[in-house]
């Protein structure tokens, strides 16, 4: 069908979902956020109070997870087991702690075979941080986003509502901690695949990063 699938990866807050989503939408593709199924994971595990130490129970409770990712005007709707949880999971308390439920093999594994699958027909644009290296080695297009993680906060910063009462220098520590657990966990770890193409973002508009990965993909089609 003349399709091809993106592989977006990069550290927390580079804007990988935005841009992976506009560029979806571009190419009239599908857009698939693979952080959103590890944060439904972790949401659902949290309210049943399963801590990721435990990780027979984890797995055990995740087979009985059915994610679904739906598109959106807005973006894309996660569900879980049925329930709209697409708010619930950009929680703090989700952000927090979703690095280490993501360093559970078993999991891996069931999200990856997943994501494969959602792949498969070709045209989607997929987002997260071991696309390239793991879930779609043969990805025509791939992309490694980054931007300092300075840059990285000020633009949660800019995302958030003022009643949360974060400050600039939590969500730098925040992030820089998110990265540091996904950079150094063993099983798919955050990494820029040998044959992907490095954007630094720090300086270009959201319209600047999408304009420059919808022409790659029209020069390897
Ligand atoms: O992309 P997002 O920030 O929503 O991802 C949340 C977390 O999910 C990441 O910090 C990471 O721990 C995990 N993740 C992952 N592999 C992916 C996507 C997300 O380990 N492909």
């Amino acid at each position: 069908n003349g399709k091809m699938n993106v592989a977006i990866d990069g550290p927390a807050g580079a804007g990988k979902s935005t841009v992976a989503r506009l560029v979806a939408e571009a190419l009239e593709y599908i857009y698939v956020d693979t952080g959103a199924m590890y944060r439904a994971v972790t949401l659902h595990m949290i309210r049943k109070g399963i801590s990721p130490d435990n990780v027979t129970e984890v797995l055990q409770e995740a087979h009985k997870l059915v994610i679904d990712l739906q598109p959106d005007p807005g973006g894309q709707k996660v569900f879980c087991n049925g329930e709209d949880v697409t708010s619930e999971i950009r929680s703090r308390e989700v952000t927090g702690i979703v690095s280490r439920y993501a360093q559970i093999e078993g999991l891996r594994s069931q999200l990856v075979d997943t994501q494969r699958q959602m792949a498969l027909r070709k045209g989607v644009v997929m987002d997260g941080r071991d696309i390239g290296t793991t879930v779609l080695p043969d990805a025509e297009v791939k992309i490694f986003m980054t931007a300092s993680v300075e840059e990285r906060a000020l633009r949660r910063f800019k995302e958030l509502d003022p009643s949360e009462g974060l400050t600039l220098k939590q969500l730098e520590r925040d992030i820089a901690t998110r990265d540091k657990l996904d950079e150094e966990r063993e099983i798919s770890p955050l990494r820029c695949a040998e044959d992907a193409t490095v954007l630094d973002t720090t300086n270009m508009s959201i319209h600047e990063v999408v304009d420059k990965i919808v022409s790659y993909c029209t020069m390897v089609r």
